[in-house]
């Protein structure tokens, strides 16, 4: 992900979340260097950008902090290939263990990371707001 990406990140990161991050959050996360890793998923032929993952590495653990999916691409298997493309990368670079938080009641999020492996190791009181709800932790030995 660069800068140039972001009017269309923010295109789907606002068609994607109640409460979406702000374009001062994602060029946060840019600039994050070493820390942060921003990726998009372009498609072919229009080079359009239809999804993105961030995830923090920090010594043998990552934590994936947004996931999301241009609603026109959906349920074609782009999130699965995102995930398991960092997934590959990070556990060939040592890493041991993944986490994330999901809404309960986020159904294709959750069958998503279930059907690559993660489970249930917590639960987050009040974790989101707009709508407030709990968040599930979890957790993935990669
Ligand atoms: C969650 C999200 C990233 C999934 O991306 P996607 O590209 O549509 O997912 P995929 O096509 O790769 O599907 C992955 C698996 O999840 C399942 N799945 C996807 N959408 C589903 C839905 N609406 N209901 C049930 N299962 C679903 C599929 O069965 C698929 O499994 P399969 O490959 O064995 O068939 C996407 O729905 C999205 O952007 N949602 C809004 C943002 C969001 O909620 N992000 C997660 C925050 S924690």
């Amino acid at each position: 992900m660069t800068t140039g990406d972001l009017p269309e990140v923010m295109a789907i990161e606002q068609a994607s979340f109640p409460n979406p991050w702000s374009e001062v959050t994602f060029r946060g996360e840019i600039q994050n260097d070493g820390i942060s890793f921003p990726l998009v998923a372009v498609e072919r032929a229009e080079k359009r950008v239809v999804g993105y993952i961030i995830y923090w590495k920090i010594q043998d653990e990552i934590q994936i902090n947004n996931i999301a999916v241009h609603p026109d691409f959906r349920g074609l298997g782009v999130g699965k290939a995102m995930m398991r493309n960092i997934l590959d990368a990070v556990r060939a670079q040592g890493a041991i263990f993944a986490t994330l938080e999901v809404r309960i009641s986020n159904k294709p999020a959750r069958v998503l990371y279930e059907k690559l492996g993660f489970e249930i190791i917590g639960l987050r009181k009040d974790y989101y707001a707009h709508p407030a709800e709990d968040a599930l932790v979890l957790g993935l030995n990669i």
